[in-house]
């Protein structure tokens, strides 16, 4: 049996999109293992998620640190010490700095509620809703030195619709971020994602969707 892939996660609040890694690492269907869960907040519901899979977990509090640079520093050693491969920010709400992505490289990888380059930031559910777009989704990338810029490794899109408060466009995208984190991950696992330029491209390749839509129909209902 080939080795497990070992991640490393961050989170800070609920922990939804971590608690989809852990079962699809419990089920098999993604050939990893979360070596830690680390979080910046005490009271995030994903340390409890972790300890209850039986996850080793750290509370680093970044407001015991007087730079960015040092916390990062402390959880890059906590990472390392965890033996981690992969880096996956998991509603992680800090910015991380160079410190971090010097140590690895092509390693981290975040999660975010919406159809990037479009919707970057923080609200952006709100921010969909009020531009008045059409489609929304969340989109897993590569993090680089921006706010939300890496190469884009997967996307799931869903309809805005009409009547859609903040809430039930983020549960809408939420469901499809718990279906594409773990495939994300499991295509680094398998070492099929190469960044060309901006693009990542699967290599092996697989079979890709032709389909379009449109909100609102095309077609008229029956
Ligand atoms: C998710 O919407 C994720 O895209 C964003 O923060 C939220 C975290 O949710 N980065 P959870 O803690 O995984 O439930």
């Amino acid at each position: 049996m080939s080795k497990k892939l070992r991640i490393g996660a961050l989170a800070s609040g609920g922990g939804t999109n971590l608690q989809a890694i852990i079962d699809r690492c419990a089920d098999g269907s993604l050939d990893a293992e979360i070596a830690i869960v680390i979080s910046n907040n005490p009271d995030a519901g994903a340390l409890k998620r972790a300890e209850k899979a039986g996850i080793a977990v750290r509370c680093i509090d970044h407001r015991g640190y007087n730079s960015r640079e040092s916390f990062d520093q402390a959880v890059v050693d906590v990472l390392r010490e965890a033996g981690v491969e992969l880096v996956a920010l998991a509603g992680f709400m800090r910015l991380i700095t160079p410190v971090f992505l010097d140590a690895f490289e092509g390693r981290v990888i975040n999660i975010h509620p919406a159809l990037l380059p479009a919707f970057p930031g923080l609200h952006v559910q709100r921010k969909a809703i009020e531009y008045g777009a059409k489609f929304s989704g969340c989109t897993v990338h590569f993090v680089d030195n921006g706010v939300d810029t890496g190469p884009i490794i997967i996307q799931a899109v869903v309809p805005i619709l009409d009547d859609d408060t903040e809430e039930s466009l983020a549960a809408r995208i939420l469901e499809q971020e718990h279906r594409i984190y773990p495939r994300a991950i499991q295509l680094f696992a398998e070492g099929r994602l190469k960044v060309v330029d901006r693009r990542v491209i699967i290599d092996p390749p697989l079979e890709q969707p032709m389909a379009a839509l449109a909100n609102p129909p095309v077609e008229p209902a029956a």
